[in-house]
């Protein structure tokens, strides 16, 4: 049996350590990528995950319109909220409306979900809400701690937004942490999902220079780091979840053709990708974007998986 085998198969019969987060979790976005797992976690840990949904609510759901401004039911029950909703930034063009959405989605239903949780009687103590290292912008080698400041361009304008949008909560006295997310390496979907095909038919290759920095994370690992979010109650503020090790997309490029065993040599022009994906080509595949977890560290977080190659190889069940 192999390590990581063997640590959830421990995970499956001891759930962690009991919970300092109360038993029942509000979770919006529950359906996606990062969602699907926490539930999955929070169920392990012997917490309730009570769903909030924009459709089809089952019963124990909570059924709400981030965009319109509707909540349907009572909050009134949850210990603590995880907010991982928003529109898909990766699917489909960036035309006007999508832009809109991506940014309605985040910053309004943050603002609707946050003042919400502030006129309770008696409010979660604790809101963890995504952001994302977009927050950052285009810094080339500069290496990014949460302190330091905000970028230009969409999504680092966007990021801001979300996450001053969490301002009701905090000012009602909820531990408040904003969770800038790294890009999430998972093999049911989100970016890795999307590179396997061409790589694996041996068309996979840098983007642009292949300089740019992409600050990567586990799905496993964003899982744990939420979860030590919502039970560490000296985790406040912004948090970067992003692995220790960020990688150039040259290296990632590399790393992953090994892991495949197929060869590179396909690269992708900047103005090639600039033509094929629009706007979105600078701000998520050509923007050098370089992280460093410092607060996760300095609370003594363990990632599972620190290393790109490592990660790969558990992700994708790959031998080396
Ligand atoms: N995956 C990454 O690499 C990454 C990186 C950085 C930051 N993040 C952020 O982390 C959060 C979770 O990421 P994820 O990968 O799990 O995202 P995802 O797979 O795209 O799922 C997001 C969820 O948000 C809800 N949603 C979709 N469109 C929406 C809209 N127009 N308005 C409101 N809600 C909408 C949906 O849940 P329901 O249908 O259940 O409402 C959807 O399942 C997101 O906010 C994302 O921006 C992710």
């Amino acid at each position: 049996m192999n390590e990581r085998t063997f640590q959830e198969g421990v995970r499956a019969i001891l759930p962690d350590r009991a919970s300092s987060s109360g038993a029942e979790v509000l979770v919006t976005g529950s359906s996606g990528l990062v969602g699907r797992a926490l539930l999955e976690r929070l169920s392990q840990r012997g917490q309730r995950g009570t769903r909030m949904v924009r459709s089809q609510a089952s019963e124990g759901d909570v059924l709400w319109d981030p965009v319109g401004g509707m909540i349907a039911d009572s909050l009134g029950s949850a210990d603590a909220v995880v907010h991982l909703a928003g529109e898909n930034i990766a699917d489909g063009r960036w035309t006007r409306s999508k832009m809109v959405a991506i940014r309605d989605s985040r910053v309004r239903g943050t603002r609707l979900l946050a003042e919400n949780l502030a006129r309770l009687e008696t409010p979660p103590a604790v809101l963890v809400s995504a952001s994302a290292i977009g927050f950052y912008g285009d810094r080339g080698d500069e290496l990014l701690t949460e302190g330091s400041t905000s970028g230009t361009g969409f999504l680092a304008e966007v990021c801001e937004q979300w996450e001053s949008a969490t301002e009701p909560a905090r000012a009602a006295g909820i531990r408040v942490v904003r969770l800038r997310i790294g890009v999430v390496l998972a093999r049911g979907g989100g970016a890795l999902a999307k590179m396997l095909t061409p790589f694996r038919l041996g068309l996979g290759g840098k983007l642009g220079s292949g300089d740019q920095y992409m600050s990567w994370i586990a799905l496993d690992d964003v899982v744990s780091a939420i979860c030590a979010a919502l039970d560490d109650e000296r985790i406040e503020g912004a948090v970067n979840a992003t692995a220790p090790q960020p990688v150039t997309n040259r290296e990632l490029t590399k790393t992953l053709g090994k892991v495949l065993r197929r060869p590179t040599i396909a690269a992708m022009p900047g103005l090639v990708a600039r033509a094929a994906f629009g706007r979105m080509a600078d701000e998520l595949l050509l923007a050098s974007i370089r992280v460093s977890p410092e607060k996760l560290l300095a609370h003594g977080f363990a990632f599972a998986e620190p290393r790109l190659e490592g990660a790969l190889r558990s992700i994708l069940g790959t031998d080396r």
